[in-house]
Parts: structure tokens; C-alpha cells; sequence
């Protein structure tokens, strides 16, 4: 049983095949969080609790003036209140109708389901009733009458907890919430670090790693995305842990709007975190009746280092995350044109690339920006989602029948989120527009924002994008949005609602990406916000991938991939072959690493292929097979990061076969010292017993003169010609020899296979 309930106790305890959590109701009703992490038994861990005289830290009324050491300050809770007794940071703030902002939640009763609870409008880890079970605990707060759901889904299998709030307002009075975080977690001992992903357009979720020390440390977004700035997902290790071991807890928000994830070590050294919903544009309001509800947390806890907290997000998003159609057909191998014309492109220009890439084995041709309303440069159009026939030379329906005619499959980009001021929906709905009345609004890339916190402009969207879409042959959409909010204000809201725009803007996005993926089940959906700006689990629930990143440069893509593969699976990270020099760090890398870094994701092209000599050509066909050769371990694999691109000269990575029967290695030289010694992996996965080859793709040897392959082929190591063989306990445990780098940024893709 994944959940165990001791009635008489009011005792919880939430079992996975390697974690268990458990909280208990105390005698003042308080529920207590008494243990998260490895799996142990169902006895009651209450005994672990000290209660002291903690000077300053107040005392419930109820606990009677002759006892001084019970204090909400210290101890460990579920689901912390601001302005009762509890002086860290809490988990909802509530206001009252007499203006009082306090709360103090008691227990009152629980619910248990088989299955996991879903969350109305908002995306959710999805399970069946043979995978999952819902445990959902009700506390209260008896004067005002506000009622908070406490939802836990229990996957056993994946040792998978979710986290979600429901709250009910069922007093008289209307509050309003002025912070309503989806989890909280409070830890009693242990020294902790963090690790935390922040970025910048064309450079996100960069590793840091920090301690824990007194004091409150955050990070979180206002922007009314989840942005490249900060990443909503992070990991709580023990000072430690890396990657192979020790032990990790991993948090990942399923929400795309501004969030807000906060630790506090306090004044007893005790650490405790809490995520949601960032308060700061926050307040809403619950009139009797009224109820609302808090996006998802999920939680993973693992022993086996930051590695085992990833592979466990992995998982849970390709099969618990992700839906529809496009969760288990392959995905197609893309060429976009954005990076080989931008806006400059005529309807013969797009077919020309088509064509080219057709028979290189492309199979999608995605239509960036420009081909809509009156849209040459960033300056204008947006909103205007009618196809510019003028500048397409046919209809976009011609279009898209000629793409299809080269035997590819056509897909369009579109920005729905944002608007021009030069465009005929600004002129006809000015007021669709987000700014504040009498300013004037900060433009960004210079484009406003269209108020997705409005119905009628979602039913607009919502319209506008399905004629196209039955119109016209669509199999691919990449949902771009191109910039940060501001000037947060809807003409749709009353005075007294305005703080519930930045949430509604986000409700209002997956509704419409419900509707439209629920209409249009064929078409998958790519997400985008200025590369990853918007990089998160709850979209990979309507979008299965996300670009990573608008930087294409192969060696920043290994710190930008490397950094994103710590919370997502590489099906999850849209990555392509761009054209050197590279058009954001005028790198030049060769053709094969700029191959093998895109083939960490999801695998397509970005440049213009009429203008690659044959031999290029050429290895490109050789790329998209070698891509379909070993999809079942790039996009299933067991995810291993080897070497990391923030250290030493190779970037590595591996991609293993669940059974161990096989595994791909993919090692990047970034950097190169004179005379070094071997870079050396170890191997992970794989059966201890067997014996295994490594072998390298013999296209990487294509062109090299007899003197340069002899030369090569001397210095290989032991391990990769025919006839060698090495114990798969000798890959994990000595290791694996890369071969030397032959070129500037060398990459090797190494198949390691059962002999
Ligand atoms: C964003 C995207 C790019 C491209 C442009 C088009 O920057 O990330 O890939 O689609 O917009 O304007």
C-alpha cells in the first residue's frame, strides 16, 4: 500500500518503492511533517520532535499558559500560516474581510482515492488507478472558515510525490489570498545546498550550486512567464551529494507564470522550503463559496545524486507529463527557417529548402515568423494571423500542398501571447492590449502583450488559429512568445481583481492550448519563449518539447542542454544543426559536433541547405540516420551526465538501455590542453558481467587521409577495435579512454554494445 493511515493517530505515511513521507495531525490539530526521505517503516517518527522554551517564539492560546514550548516557530509543518505564530516564511497569507491577515489551520479530516487527483484548468501529473493513489487532507481555519486542501498523488513506481492546495472559502465574509504557495516542506536537521538554474536569453539554466545558510535565499520570476531568468524546478541535496550519490530531493513547479521558490534556514537551523505562485503580483479574491486552486508541485527524492533526481523527472514527464499522439509516435526530424532567411524569404525560397531537405531525409519543414498580416520585421503584426499571400506568392494552403508535395510535413509558427501596435487587432481592440491606463507601456522587441486573461480574446485566438489550422495541411506548431510582461492590467478586470491578472494570463494560456491540442490531436506542438524562456513542466503537459534555447552554438548549447537536463528529458529539449559561423558567438565547430549536440534533443535544422556543399549533403543524410539508428536510446535511454562542460576539457554524456544490453556515448571536446593526459569516463548502467565493445561511428573517419587514420588508429584506445572487449564492471568502475580530440571542438559518438 502506497498510502498507510493510522486513523486514531491522525498518522500518514506516504510510501514509494524507494521514499517515504509522512505527516501526523497532533492534539492541537496542527499537522506536523515528520519525515521525507529514504523508504522506512510506518511507526510513528513524532518521538524525533523536540519541544523547548524557544525565547520569542510564541504559543498557541489553546496549549494553556503553563506550557511554553509548543510554538508554530519551530515546528515542522505541511502547510505554514503568516500572522499567527509562525515567524518564517509561510505558505498562505490570507486577508480577511475585516482587514486581519491571519490564519491558523487545523486538521479535520482526509480523503484517500485510487488514482491521481487532476486540477481544474491547470496541467497535472496524470496516472492511472494502477499507478497512482490521492491522499487529500482537509484543515481549517474555524474563524474565518477557510478551508485548504492538502492533495498528495502518490506514484510508487516512479517514487514520484505530487503537491497541490485547494482553498475553499466557506465563511461569511469575502478574503482575499495574498499568497497561496503549493507546497511547503520543513526539515528539522540536516545542512543542505541548493541547486538552482539561472540564465539570460540565448544563455538559461546555468548550474549554481549554493549553501544553505541562515537567513531566506530564493529564486523565482515576475516577468508572467516562468522566464530564462530562473528555472522553476531545483534540487535540496546534503552537502555531499553530486552526481552519482547522495541524498537529493528534486521540486519541479508544473506551472508557466511567475513563481516563487524560497528556503529559510532558521534561527534553530532547521531549512524549509516552499513554492507557488510568486505573491508579488498576487491577491485573490474568494467571495463565500468561492475556491481556488494552486498549481502542482512535484517532488522526488533519491539516494543516487543529482543523476538519480533527474532520471526520476524524466520518466515521470515523457510518461506521466506529456500526452496525446505525440507522447510515443517519433517525432520528425525538422528543418525551420528562422536562422537560414529570418523574415527575407519569398514562397519559392521556403519550397527550395523544402526540397533540398527533403532529400536529405528532413522530414518537416517548419514556416517561422514573417509569412502572417504585415510582418517583414519585428516591428509590426503581430495579432494578425492572416496568412501574407503577397509575400508567399500562393495561398499559405498552396503553400504548405507544395512542401507536402517535396514528401515533407508543413508546420507554422505563431505568437499568439503578444501583439503589435502596428497591426489591425491593435486598431480594432485596443484595450485587448496590456497597459495601464493613462501610461505609456514599456515595449519589449516592440511588441505589447494581447490580455490572454480574457475570454474573448482567448475564444479569438482560439478561432482564428483553428480555421488555419482546418484549412490548411498543419502538422507542427511552434508557440513562441517573445517577451517578458509589464505594465500588468486587464480592462477586462475590476480595480479590486487586478492582482489576479497574472495568473488568469497563464489560466488563459492553457485553455487555449487545451482547446487547440484537444481539436487538433495531430499536431504537435513545440513550445517557445525566445528560445527557453518559458522552459517548464507544465507546458511539456500541452507542448512534448520546448526550444531550448534561441543560442544554437553547439559548445553553449552543451552548458544550456546540460543545465536543462538536470530537470527534463531530452525529448523535452527542441535542439538543431545551425550554420556556422554560428549566428549568436560566430563560433565555427564542425558539421558532426553541431550533429551530436542536437541529437541531445529532439533533433532537426536551422540553416539553409541549398547552400551546403555535397559533402555536407551528404553527411547530413548520414546525421538524420544515425539519428533514427539510436532514437529508442535518445529519446528512452537512461540519461547519465558523464563530464560536465563546466570543468576540464570533454563534455560527456550517455543515453543507456534500460536492460544494460547496450548504451551511446556522446563526448564533446569544448576545450583542448596541450599534452594531456586521456579523458577517461566511467561508464554507467550496463550488466557488470558482460563484456562490451565500444565503436565509433566510421563516418567521423570519412575524408581523413591514410596517414591520419594510421596515426589515429595507433593511439585509440583499448576498447574499440574488433576482437576488444571489456566487463561492463570494468566500464563502471576503471572506465572507458575517449579517443584524442583530431579537430577544434572533436566530438565522438561511442555505441557501447554487449559482445
Ligand atoms: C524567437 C524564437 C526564434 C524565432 C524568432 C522569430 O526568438 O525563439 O526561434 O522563432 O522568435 O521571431
Amino acid at each position: 500500500m502506497a498510502i498507510v493511515i493510522d486513523q486514531k493517530e491522525k498518522l500518514f505515511t506516504l510510501h514509494t518503492a524507494h521514499t517515504t513521507y509522512q505527516m501526523k495531525a497532533d492534539r492541537l490539530g496542527t499537522l506536523l511533517h515528520l519525515y521525507y526521505g529514504r523508504r522506512t517503516d510506518d511507526s510513528d517518527k513524532s518521538y524525533i520532535l523536540s519541544y523547548r522554551d524557544r525565547g520569542f517564539s510564541g504559543n498557541p492560546y489553546e496549549v494553556g499558559k503553563e506550557i511554553k514550548t509548543y510554538s508554530l516557530d519551530v515546528l515542522p509543518q505541511e502547510y505554514s500560516c503568516y500572522g499567527t505564530g509562525d515567524y518564517r516564511i509561510s505558505g498562505l497569507k490570507v486577508q480577511n474581510e475585516d482587514g486581519s491577515q491571519a490564519a491558523a489551520l487545523h486538521y479535520r479530516e482526509y480523503r484517500m482515492e485510487k488514482g491521481k487527483y487532476a486540477i481544474p484548468g491547470l496541467p497535472a501529473v496524470y496516472a492511472d488507478e494502477e499507478e497512482a493513489q490521492t491522499l487529500e487532507v482537509i484543515l481549517e481555519d474555524v474563524v474565518s472558515g477557510v478551508e485548504v486542501h492538502l492533495l498528495y498523488g502518490v506514484l510508487e513506481a516512479r517514487d514520484i510525490i505530487t503537491r497541490a492546495v485547494k482553498i475553499k472559502n466557506r465563511g461569511a465574509g469575502k478574503i482575499i489570498l495574498q499568497k497561496a504557495a503549493s507546497m511547503n516542506l520543513d526539515w528539522t536537521s540536516g545542512e543542505f545546498e541548493w541547486i538552482t538554474f539561472y540564465g539570460r536569453h540565448v544563455m538559461e539554466r546555468n548550474v549554481q550550486r549554493s549553501r544553505l545558510v541562515h537567513g531566506v535565499q530564493s529564486v523565482g520570476s515576475v516577468r508572467g512567464t516562468s522566464s530564462h531568468h530562473y528555472n522553476p524546478f531545483a534540487i535540496l541535496c546534503e552537502k555531499n551529494a553530486d552526481e552519482e550519490k547522495g541524498a537529493c530531493y528534486g521540486f519541479s513547479f508544473l506551472y508557466s507564470g511567475e513563481f516563487l521558490m524560497e528556503t529559510e534556514k532558521d534561527q534553530c537551523s532547521q531549512t524549509r522550503l516552499i513554492c507557488g505562485i510568486h505573491p508579488d503580483n498576487f491577491a485573490w479574491e474568494l467571495q463565500p463559496g468561492a475556491e481556488f486552486d494552486a498549481p502542482e508541485v512535484m517532488m522526488t527524492y533519491s539516494e543516487k545524486g543529482f543523476g538519480g533526481i533527474s532520471r526520476n523527472l524524466h520518466k515521470t514527464i515523457r510518461n506521466h507529463i506529456c500526452r496525446g499522439e505525440w507522447k510515443e509516435k517519433r517525432r520528425p526530424v525538422l528543418i525551420n527557417n528562422w536562422e537560414a532567411t529570418y523574415f527575407h524569404f519569398t514562397g519559392e525560397k521556403l519550397v527550395s529548402i523544402a526540397k533540398e531537405a527533403a532529400a536529405l531525409g528532413v522530414e518537416l519543414f517548419v514556416l517561422d515568423d514573417g509569412w502572417f498580416g504585415k510582418r517583414d520585421d519585428d516591428n509590426s503584426g503581430l495579432g494578425d494571423w492572416f496568412p501574407n499571400e503577397k509575400k508567399l506568392g500562393c495561398s499559405l494552403k498552396e503553400l504548405a500542398e507544395k512542401i507536402i508535395a517535396c514528401g515533407m510535413q508543413f508546420g507554422l509558427w505563431f505568437e499568439p501571447e503578444c501583439i503589435s501596435e502596428d497591426s489591425d487587432l491593435y486598431r480594432s481592440h485596443p484595450d485587448w492590449a496590456v497597459t495601464v491606463p493613462g501610461r505609456r507601456p514599456s515595449l519589449s522587441r516592440n511588441q505589447l502583450i494581447l490580455d490572454f486573461s480574457r475570454e474573448e480574446v482567448q475564444n479569438y485566438m482560439i478561432d482564428r488559429m483553428s480555421a488555419i489550422f482546418a484549412e490548411t495541411r498543419i502538422s507542427y506548431v511552434k508557440w513562441d512568445f517573445n517577451r517578458s510582461i509589464c505594465d500588468k492590467f486587464s480592462y477586462g478586470l475590476d480595480a479590486e481583481r487586478q492582482g489576479e491578472f497574472a495568473h488568469r494570463f497563464v489560466l488563459g494560456l492553457y485553455r487555449v492550448l487545451e482547446t487547440l491540442t484537444t481539436r487538433f490531436p495531430h499536431i504537435l506542438f513545440e513550445g517557445c519563449s525566445g528560445g527557453g524562456g518559458r522552459f517548464d513542466a507544465g507546458m511539456l503537459y500541452y507542448t512534448p518539447q520546448i526550444w531550448c534555447s534561441d543560442n544554437t552554438d553547439a559548445i553553449a548549447r552543451l552548458k544550456i542542454q546540460y543545465g536543462t537536463s538536470f530537470g527534463y528529458p531530452v525529448s523535452a529539449m527542441g535542439s538543431h544543426v545551425s550554420a556556422v559561423p554560428n549566428h549568436q558567438t560566430r563560433r565555427v565547430t564542425p558539421l558532426a559536433t553541431r550533429g551530436y549536440v542536437a541529437m541531445a534533443g529532439t533533433f532537426g535544422y536551422e540553416l539553409d541547405v541549398t547552400r551546403m556543399p555535397e559533402e555536407e549533403k551528404e553527411q547530413v543524410r548520414k546525421q538524420i540516420k544515425q539519428f533514427r539508428k539510436y532514437y529508442h536510446l535518445i529519446q528512452y535511454g537512461e540519461y547519465y551526465r558523464l563530464l560536465s562542460p563546466l570543468e576540464g576539457q570533454c563534455t560527456a554524456w550517455e543515453m543507456e538501455d534500460p536492460e544494460g544490453r547496450e548504451a551511446l556515448i556522446t563526448a564533446v571536446y569544448h576545450d583542448v590542453e596541450g599534452n594531456s593526459a586521456p579523458v577517461i569516463v566511467k561508464v554507467q548502467g550496463l550488466k557488470r558481467e558482460a563484456f562490451y565493445q565500444a565503436k565509433l561511428n566510421p563516418d567521423d573517419m570519412e575524408g581523413w587521409s591514410e596517414q591520419e587514420k594510421e596515426c589515429f588508429l595507433e593511439g585509440l584506445p583499448y576498447g574499440y577495435k574488433e576482437g576488444e572487449k571489456i566487463t561492463g564492471a570494468a566500464l563502471q568502475d576503471c572506465g572507458l579512454a575517449i579517443p584524442d580530440v583530431m579537430d577544434a571542438f572533436q566530438a565522438w559518438q561511442i555505441h557501447i554494445v554487449e559482445v
